[in-house]
């Protein structure tokens, strides 16, 4: 099998109110991880080549656009997301030849490319952040400098301008001994915020943005775009909040959704996506929830984005310590959050559809079941179906359609993301606020290392990630479940989670329904079963037809409740099953007696 034909949406069929209709308003995004996806030259680490070499497989798969997490020069600090070089390839990862070869592959099988940018921040590596640490250099005031607190030596503990708290641990100030002065991180004291603030700052990423879509990429993914324009105060100021348990304050109250956002979103599309097309631009949509916000950043009216990724939905299982003190997921928080997303955009603007990315705990993990082989499967189908049926662009994490599952990581050594370590330290040994047992099960129930794992291809070794003789290890430990769940098998298993992803892209590629009808969610109060409906809109009476998908989202058996029992009435026709985790025949009969089983998910032609 190859992948699918996307067909060209009916005229009449609205999806973010653009006319014509986007091109990726049916399709499926494919997010690489590079540095864990295939390694070729046996340093233990993924690189473009192995990307090249696989991506046969992606197009077997059916997905129609790759994003790729950043591959730039990069001091590696947060894996790549702080940037030394815009315009070149990190060596780790290979050449500029390598880039070309992937992209022309890529286009050649069908595929787009979308690179990750990385803006709000550069490395400390970078050139400009070099000349900025000197005030007298044009580039002084490309980044945020504050001096020390008042009636405090510079440099010295509690000198920092305010207490804000960096993302990654410590506060969000860096003393630099050069300039004598702080510079603000929301993440790592790596990398530095840009201030946008400077026209000079704005035009040089456009540029940059310019080069790289005139050298054949296909769009960006936006690393916290969301956080580019600054609350300030009118002298500048930059008020400190309430300080929390931990001696900090939130820096991201400060940075969300700033009030020149929508004008510098507005200037980018002006001066880099404007006149173009085919192309695609999703940002990360940090502090955006399911609201206002969303639809006017991706109303094509508006010229900013076309899709952001709200989040809101993946911190419904953070207890009262944030994600490090995780707690059940409630599947009425799942329905009330994606509800206000899908609603949010449903006449204006668009959605990405996404529960895994590489900064998330594996979703079969999280909310599935993965005590035994069988469960696992069925789980990570049924979430999948479910993702997969609302309204928007999908996009799939390396390793979600093969079921991949969490670390299973026992051990702070065996980690390898600085967040994780960095508050390990900050809450265990220096705050205290949490013992060390707890935390070690809260990053191995949170920890961005769970999606980061090598991509399982095959039984062997290093799960043929890279080869079981290679001078060196990968860089973090294969999944020892990697015998069992990996590439190779499902590949060749017409009922693994694979084969079932072929099926849900094959799903948007050709149905109308699936890629643009409305969303309507049914029985929001069922804690154990999602259903919801999708139809095409009215003023299209002889289209009108409707999808009803149904979820047990549990591993005992489940009623089907009010809502979705009431459009069944009784009269269950196998043929109308369009796709469903359990057989066909047994999917009907389902819907007759009204009882799901464990995790069986259904999508019905009413
Ligand atoms: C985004 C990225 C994450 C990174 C952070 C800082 O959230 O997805 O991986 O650490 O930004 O760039
Ligand atoms: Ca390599």
């Amino acid at each position: 099998m190859t992948s699918t034909q996307r067909i060209e949406l009916p005229d009449g069929v609205r999806t973010n109110g653009a006319d014509p209709n986007p091109w990726w308003a049916n399709s499926v995004v494919y997010q690489i991880y590079p540095r864990s996806f295939q390694d070729t030259n046996g340093d233990g680490i993924g690189d473009l080549k192995g990307i090249t070499s696989r991506l046969d497989y992606l197009a077997r798969l059916g997905v129609d656009v790759i994003w790729l997490s950043p591959v730039y020069k990069s001091p590696q600090d947060d894996n790549g997301y702080d940037i030394a070089d815009y315009r070149q390839i990190d060596p780790m990862f290979g050449t500029m030849d390598d880039m070309d070869e992937l992209l022309a592959t890529a286009h050649r099988l069908g595929m787009k490319v979308v690179m990750d940018l990385v803006v709000n921040h550069t490395s400390d590596e970078h050139p400009w952040f070099q000349a900025s640490r000197d005030a007298n250099d044009p580039h002084a005031d490309w980044y945020w400098w504050r001096p020390a607190k008042p009636g405090h030596e510079p440099g010295t503990p509690g000198a920092e301008p305010n207490h804000w708290g960096s993302y990654f641990g410590g506060s969000a100030w860096q003393y630099d001994a050069k300039r004598g002065e702080y510079y603000l991180h929301q993440f790592s004291k790596k990398q530095p915020d840009l201030n946008w603030e400077n026209p000079e700052v704005r035009h040089a990423v456009y540029d940059m943005m310019n080069w790289w879509m005139d050298r054949g990429i296909d769009g960006f993914r936006m690393d916290v775009i969301t956080l580019i324009s600054k609350h300030l105060g009118p002298n500048g100021e930059m008020e400190d909040g309430e300080i929390g348990p931990e001696g900090y304050s939130n820096v991201y109250w400060f940075c969300e959704d700033g009030p020149r956002l929508d004008e510098f979103l507005q200037e980018m599309h002006r001066e880099v996506f404007d006149g173009r097309e085919g192309y695609l631009t999703v940002g990360e949509g940090t502090g955006i929830d399911g609201g206002p916000r969303d639809e006017f950043i991706t109303d094509p009216r508006n010229r900013e984005l076309d899709m952001l990724f709200v989040f809101t939905h993946l911190d419904i299982d953070h207890g009262e310590g944030g994600k490090w003190t995780p707690k059940p997921m409630r599947l009425t928080d799942l329905k009330r959050t994606m509800a206000a997303q899908q609603n949010a955009v449903a006449s204006h603007g668009w959605a990405s559809i996404f529960l895994d990315n590489h900064d998330q705990p594996r979703v079969v993990s999280r909310w599935g079941d993965t005590t035994t082989d069988e469960l696992r499967v069925k789980s990570a189908k049924a979430l999948a179906l479910l993702a997969h049926l609302h309204r928007g662009t999908p996009y799939i994490y390396q390793g979600e359609e093969l079921g991949m599952t969490n670390a299973g990581f026992t051990r702070l050594d065996q980690y390898r993301d600085l967040e994780s370590i960095n508050m390990y330290h900050q809450r265990v040994d220096e705050a205290k606020v949490e013992s060390a047992e707890d935390m070690m099960a809260g990053l191995a129930a949170q920890s961005r290392d769970n999606a980061r794992t090598p991509m399982q291809w095959d039984s062997t070794p290093y799960a043929g990630f890279t080869a079981a003789d290679a001078p060196a290890k990968p860089w973090i430990e294969v999944n020892p479940n990697h015998t069992t769940i990996n590439a190779e098998d499902e590949v060749a298993d017409p009922d693994s989670v694979f084969a079932f992803y072929q099926r849900l892209i094959e799903l948007r590629h050709t149905n109308p329904i699936v890629a643009a009808g409305d969303w309507k969610l049914l029985d929001p109060d069922d804690e154990q079963v999602y259903d919801f409906l999708r139809s095409l809109p009215e003023e299209n009476p002889e289209e009108r037809r409707s999808l009803l998908v149904i979820v047990n989202c549990g591993s005992t058996s489940a009623h089907i409740p009010h809502d979705a029992a009431e459009l069944i009435h009784g009269a269950v026709d196998a043929s109308r099953i369009v796709l469903s985790t359990t057989d066909p025949d047994m999917a009907a009969a389902s819907l007759l007696l009204g009882k799901l089983s464990p995790w069986e998910g259904i999508v019905y032609q009413l």
